[in-house]
């Protein structure tokens, strides 16, 4: 079985001007070190106006932090007010773009079929998406999660290479998890995490689904962190509202309360 470097990923969502951006990156910066990037890939996804400040407080006090998008278009450019070019993100170094986060797919009614040209899109840009599923409370209740992550890995990867997808994460959030307080139980989430690793074996074969990293994601805090990747099959974690604070997203990072 391939080794899976774990991967923790903090989703600002529309927080931080560009001025708290480069303050909270640079807290970050200072409160990690070289071991804890040997263990974890790090990455921060900023608003897209906090990108190039960002940007450059990484590269020039060399953190090797990654910088990720919180969403992208998938066409490279044209009449498409307000829409932003997964081209001028990788330009910008941008090197992970989430897409069909849940709550784009909720309240910007993105469907499976955007998703996929998005992770299309993302992947043509030299980028790697990281690609959201899950259900919602009324889905777990009906006993409609595994159908539901199924079909979202299957529409979310269709027409991408064995190869592709091989590099792609995958974040696993319950939507009733996220901002809630509410986690899924490592055990619950391991079990649905071992459902899309299956759909994307299903997608893009063994190799693939050995190699990509799944993330959990909903409610994750210092508090869980530890138990949740004591699991093996759990590779990392999409952090919302614990990776504002810097003190909390290290010691995330760190697996540690
Ligand atoms: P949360 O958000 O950590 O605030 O629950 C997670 C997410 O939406 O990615």
């Amino acid at each position: 079985m391939p080794e899976r470097k774990p991967i923790i990923a903090g989703n600002w969502k529309m927080h931080h001007d560009h001025f708290t951006a480069i303050q909270c990156t640079q807290k970050l910066s200072y409160l990690l070190d070289k071991k804890d990037y040997d263990q974890v890939d790090v990455v921060i996804c900023p608003p897209f106006t906090d990108l190039r400040s960002v940007q450059t407080t990484l590269e020039s006090d060399r953190i090797p932090i990654a910088l990720g998008a919180q969403n992208c278009y998938w066409e490279k450019e044209g009449a498409f007010t307000g829409e932003v070019s997964p081209l001028m993100l990788a330009k910008l170094k941008v090197t992970f773009v989430i897409v069909g986060h849940s709550e784009r797919r909720e309240l910007f009614g993105e469907t499976d079929d955007a998703v996929n040209r998005k992770v299309r899109a993302v992947l043509a840009a030299g980028m790697t998406p990281i690609v959201c599923v899950g259900e919602t409370l009324e889905e777990r209740e009906a006993g409609a999660t595994e159908g539901k992550v199924l079909g979202q890995v299957a529409e979310a990867f269709a027409g991408v290479s064995k190869a592709a997808v091989a590099t792609c994460v995958v974040a696993y959030e319950p939507i009733w998890a996220i901002g809630t307080g509410r986690n899924a139980t490592p055990e619950d989430a391991e079990a649905t995490i071992g459902v899309i690793r299956g759909a994307v074996a299903e997608a893009a074969g063994a190799e693939a689904s050995e190699a990509v990293r799944i993330q959990y994601g909903g409610s994750v805090k210092p508090g869980n962190i530890a138990e949740l990747m004591a699991r093996p099959g759990i590779d990392g974690a999409l952090v919302g509202g614990a990776s504002l604070d810097p003190d909390d997203f290290a010691r995330i990072v760190r697996f540690s309360e």
